[in-house]
């Protein structure tokens, strides 16, 4: 039976290759954690979401689903983002989508897969609130971008219209969403400047998606 050798090997060198640049370094984690930021994500496999932006274990709690999606029942999500805005107190939410996403192009052309059809209804509604825009994309490629970034805009409004952040930033907790969204091609971030860090912020971002104003989202 292949047990796998190989990884458990790879992360022998890479525990020790980050003993030697801090031998105490796993010992201190052990103690306490303490990131400052909550990361929601897709869960594609091109994607690591700590190491691209240069931080080490510790320093980031991650959520990933397919399509970095948050779903206002989906218990699993709204338990992350509890446990890490109450407890952890982390500073910055990050939500993370990329271009070239399976699980948008998946909903936006209709394919079957099978249970997960169901979860990717949720972009297929944003495919349908947004069409006059994308059907002002040029091409398939463009509008398919485009639902990934309307895609991100729209879930950092689903993480600013939860409970946990509003009562977070109603007791003045300092607490700011972003929305970001990754080149597979270059391995780049871009901001899509919809960040938002109190109710005001929050609600004028939902005015402009219920709007549909084209100042949102970057493009390429
Ligand atoms: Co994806």
């Amino acid at each position: 039976m292949d047990k796998l050798k190989n990884l458990l090997e790879q992360n022998k060198q890479w525990a020790r290759n980050l003993k030697e640049s801090d031998p105490q370094f796993f010992e201190k984690l052990s103690r306490l954690q303490t990131p400052e930021f909550l990361w929601i994500g897709c869960s594609d496999s091109r994607i690591t979401p700590a190491n691209s932006i240069g931080l080490l274990p510790g320093e980031m709690f991650v959520h990933r689903n397919i399509a970095n999606l948050i779903i206002h029942t989906d218990m699993n999500c709204l338990s992350v983002i509890q446990f890490a805005v109450d407890v952890l107190k982390v500073k910055h939410i990050i939500v993370c989508g990329h271009y070239d996403c399976g699980g948008v192009k998946a909903a936006f052309e209709n394919t079957r897969f099978g249970l997960i059809d169901n979860w990717l209804r949720h972009i297929q509604d944003l495919a349908h609130k947004y069409e006059e825009e994308l059907n002002n994309a040029k091409t398939a490629n463009e509008r398919l971008d485009k639902l990934c970034e309307i895609n991100v805009i729209e879930q950092v409004v689903n993480v600013g219209e939860t409970t946990i952040v509003q009562d977070a930033w109603l007791r003045g907790q300092n607490l700011t969403v972003h929305g970001w969204i990754y080149y597979i091609t270059d391995g780049i971030y871009q901001d899509l400047n919809v960040t938002i860090e109190s109710l005001e912020d929050m609600k004028s971002l939902l005015l402009k998606t219920l709007n549909k104003r084209q100042e949102i989202g970057v493009g390429r």
